[in-house]
């Protein structure tokens, strides 16, 4: 049940009943920040008070007035200016988590009008090694895949792969020239990847060298133009100029720093793109008269597209290895998907959707390609180039056409990075003209991973960190700790080798997840492996650690925990509340449902995260305060195991929810 949902509707019904429009209103009924305020709040009263030109405390007493709450909740109090506090009855509380005892859905129910959605992540380009900006369409997008399952939502996740990109272009070129036989032999993906950086290096470093001419020039403008206004700004401070025109020309020499700072750091980014490769005699060697290398695989890209047999063959024989190493990677997060249709699923189609589009008058022609003109947008959106080549988002619309016909989706959601946030506006505008208007579409956007330098997280040599060696890097730090653990257990307790391997496994690849999942998805954030595994704080590793301790209340007091929830789902034991810390942890136990809702509303796993952890802090201090198997008498210790066991419970399938794993023990 969700609490704060049921207060909100039957507030609905007392503003109703007093002539107020609910709707505006029903946001303002939030849990309380301070338990002194109660379990809820609602906090209409002041503005409707404004509106209807009353004391907003006779507001208040009249909505209560019609307000139902008597099974539910204690009397209202109004306090302060007007809030309205609300007090759930304990025995409801009780009742509640009690009528959870044997519920595989800890209460949760489904909604009552499923939805059907396709969800649109992970998408890697699969040439190319995955990265550590991965973990976060992946593991945001498998999160929300599962929740939205759980709440009763028809789902279907699409892995929209990256395989018909120019990555492959640059893999063709480099697998005609410069491919070491042996090691592909030996290991495909790696020489894959290595032929990838080598091609893509030498394209980076014509281009480079091409632009260094261009970019010198306007350092030299930019340069020039800040040596006119720090004139101006000194003359027209010597002729004592007003504050406000001071303030001006202060204002353009700033913004003129800035432009020389921004114009030399694109020059030394470009010379430093020059320097690696004329610093390397191998390089320099292979990099002799190729200096039409960009044309070069653009054409193998084309060739691709077009139906080159050679091409093909070759792009037939690569994918297979590519796919099997992001499955790899898949299978070690636990993540699957209902269906992968890649871009090369759409190729045939883009030729037939662009006719239609222009047919219908949606596209036209625009300086030699074919473009979308969108209302209010002054460039149109390409569909087509000039050498006849389609774009990303002609494959995107391909898409949606796609899944609109197979699957008459209700809502299509895309996890990918804000950076793409344009593309994505474009072809929701554009979507319009193909019938979708009913269809809710949403960029379910995401920031950047940040090294410590709170720049993004690149290795020594500039490239973004690899995902697999970041996976590997957390098992084998969990796994120090693990056994660590294990040696100051007694023999007969330690763990086996596989367990050891697979409980570091469960508790690093868990505390990457975590520490992704439980960030504002919208902004960038700083990786740490040690913030990420620390016992303590908003971490896996802390919430595992409470289930793990929990469970071994069990073991440890031999309780048969089976028969203990058949006590109370029979009745033949009932809950009750009585410290403070016990109804607390109730009261958050009883929340679970409402913070999945939370999630789902605008898609931010980080709702669940911060659930655990207020959960798992309910139980720390509930722990602390209240002794479990040396409780008084029969009835409390029963009454506490059964809150112990439902706090496991529901950690457990919020973890799992999070595509997160549980350990028995650390
Ligand atoms: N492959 C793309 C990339 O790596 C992401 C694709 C996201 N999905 C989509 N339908 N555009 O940037």
């Amino acid at each position: 049940m969700n609490l704060n949902k049921v207060i909100a509707e039957r507030f609905a019904d007392a503003l109703t009943a007093i002539g107020v429009d609910p709707e505006p209103y029903l946001g303002l009924v939030r849990p309380s920040q301070d338990p002194k305020f109660g379990d809820f709040q609602a906090n209409f009263a002041m503005p409707l008070g404004k509106r209807l030109g009353k004391a907003p405390r006779d507001v208040a007493a009249d909505i209560i007035a019609h307000f139902t709450y008597d099974d539910l909740l204690e009397t209202p109090e109004i306090a302060g200016p007007g809030f309205i506090n609300l007090r759930v009855k304990t025995s409801i509380l009780a009742e509640l988590a009690q009528a959870e005892a044997v519920d595989e859905r800890l209460g949760v129910e489904k909604v009552a009008k499923p939805r059907k959605i396709v969800l649109d992540y992970s998408a890697p380009n699969v040439a190319k090694p995955l990265h550590v900006g991965h973990i976060r369409s992946t593991m945001i997008g498998n999160t929300l895949s599962r929740i939205l399952r759980f709440l009763g939502h028809n789902v279907i996740s699409d892995n929209h792969l990256g395989d018909w990109g120019t990555q492959f272009g640059m893999i063709f070129y480099g697998y005609r020239n410069f491919l070491d036989r042996q090691a592909y032999e030996t290991s495909p993906i790696d020489e894959l990847a290595r032929l990838y950086r080598l091609t893509r290096q030498l394209v980076d470093y014509f281009a480079a060298k091409k632009s260094l001419g261009e970019l010198s020039e306007q350092i030299e403008v930019a340069r020039n133009a800040l040596d006119v206004q720090k004139k101006v700004c000194a003359d027209a401070k010597a002729a004592g100029a007003a504050k406000d025109v001071l303030k001006k020309a202060n204002k353009e020499l700033d913004r003129l720093i800035k432009a020389l700072e921004s114009a030399t750091e694109k020059y030394d980014e470009a010379k430093g793109k020059v320097d690696e490769v004329e610093k390397n005699p191998m390089l320099v060697e292979l990099a002799k008269g190729r200096d039409d290398i960009g044309q070069a695989v653009l054409q193998e890209t084309s060739k691709l597209h077009h139906g080159d047999p050679e091409n093909r063959a070759l792009w037939r024989q690569i994918i297979p290895q590519c796919q099997k190493e992001v499955d790899k990677i898949y299978s070690r997060l636990d993540v699957k998907f209902d269906v992968a249709l890649g871009e090369s699923f759409y190729n045939d189609r883009l030729g037939p959707l662009v006719e239609r589009l222009k047919e219908r008058g949606i596209a036209r022609e625009t300086e030699g390609a074919i473009g979308i003109f969108l209302p209010g947008r002054d460039v149109p959106m390409l569909i087509q180039k000039s050498d006849a080549g389609y774009l990303y988002a002609t494959t995107d619309l391909a898409t949606l056409e796609y899944r609109r016909d197979t699957y008459h989706p209700d809502a299509i959601l895309y996890v990918v990075d804000f950076r793409q946030s344009n593309h994505f506006e474009q072809l929701f505008e554009a979507a319009k003209f193909l019938g979708m208007e009913n269809v809710e579409l949403c960029h379910v956007k995401f920031g950047t991973v940040l090294g410590d330098d709170g720049k993004p997280f690149r290795t020594r040599i500039g490239d973004a960190v690899g995902l697999k060696s970041l996976l590997d890097e957390a098992e084998s730090r969990a796994y120090a700790v693990v056994e660590a653990n294990n040696a100051s257990r007694s023999p007969e307790d330690r763990f086996s080798e596989d367990e050891m391997h697979e409980t570091a496994r469960r508790i690093g690849i868990g505390a990457l997840v975590y520490a992704d999942l439980s960030q504002n998805r919208d902004s960038d954030y700083v990786f740490s492996f040690d913030k990420m595994l620390a016992m303590n704080g908003n971490t896996a590793t802390y919430m595992q650690y409470a289930y793990a301790r929990a469970r071994s209340i069990f073991a440890k007091g031999d309780v048969d925990v089976e028969a203990l929830r058949r006590e109370f789902a029979e009745r033949k034991r009932n809950l009750t509340l009585e410290q403070p810390e016990e109804r607390a942890l109730a009261f958050e136990l009883v929340e679970f449902q409402s913070a999945l809702e939370n999630v789902v509303r605008d898609y931010r796993p980080n709702f669940l995260t911060a659930y655990l952890y207020e959960l798992a802090n309910k139980y720390s201090s509930f722990f602390e305060k209240c002794p479990v198997l040396k409780a008084s008498d029969d009835d409390v210790r029963a009454n506490r195991l059964f809150l112990c066991d439902l706090t496991a419970r529901t950690i457990a399938q919020g973890l799992t929810l999070l595509g997160i794993q549980t350990v028995e023990r650390m």
